[in-house]
């Protein structure tokens, strides 16, 4: 059955309504708890991206709720692009661009924080996945490689480039790559990391310090 969400054309997230007419991913309560924790200490006047922003809603709920915040959105779907620009529709342009982007290859610059919902389903794990899920959620937006490693691989190995002095990347991810991801990190320049649940008691995503 087609997802509610989709025949609506919106769903709220932290408050704000968010339009799913070109059909991104469904944003996920899980997401909506984490960056509801990021949000609370994400200083006025921050930089961010919003990288694998789908609808955007993760960096339109930073525009709205923090002072004079600047965020970035960073999405490689045409389509995609278009449905940021719908939902960034009354924000001021200066506060924010959109760019076309593979992971980080069209990233220039540093931020202060970096959140980053990738894909990250396990290929092999496919008939775990719900079946309208399959029919109905873009597929760009949930598998990344056999392991759903392919995209964070790239966050982690990449990412401290892009972020200033004391800056955060958060990574949202499945409770069974932990490990590897722990291994990723220790690989880098990074100077500190911590793993955190998720309202439902799962490991879900990891805040890194350059
Ligand atoms: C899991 S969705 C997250 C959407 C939104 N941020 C959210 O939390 O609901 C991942 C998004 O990343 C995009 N994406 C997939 N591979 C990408 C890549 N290599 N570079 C940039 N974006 C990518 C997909 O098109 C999709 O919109």
């Amino acid at each position: 059955m087609i997802p509610e969400e989709y025949e609506k054309g919106y769903k709220y997230f932290l408050g704000n309504k968010i339009d799913l007419s070109l059909k991104p991913l469904i944003p996920r309560e899980e997401t909506e708890y984490w960056v509801s924790l990021i949000l609370k200490e994400i200083k006025e006047g921050s930089k961010c991206l919003d990288l694998f922003s789908g609808s955007g809603c993760i960096g339109l709920s930073i525009l709205k709720a923090i002072k004079n915040s600047y965020c970035d959105f960073g999405e490689i779907e045409d389509k995609f692009i278009e449905q940021i620009k719908v939902n960034l529709e009354g924000i001021d342009e200066n506060r924010y661009n959109i760019i076309k982007t593979d992971v980080f290859s069209n990233i220039e610059g540093k931020y202060d924080y970096i959140l980053a919902n990738p894909p990250y389903v396990a290929e092999k794990r496919i008939n775990e996945v719900g079946e309208d899920v399959l029919e109905y959620e873009p597929r760009v937006a949930l598998f990344s490689g056999e392991n759903g490693m392919d995209a964070i691989t790239k966050i982690i190995n990449e990412g401290f480039n892009y972020l200033n002095i004391n800056g955060l990347l958060v990574i949202e991810h499945d409770e069974d790559q932990k490990k590897e991801i722990e291994e990723l990190i220790l690989k880098n320049p990074y100077s500190k990391y911590e793993f955190h649940k998720d309202q439902f008691n799962k490991y879900r995503f990891v805040k890194i310090y350059v």
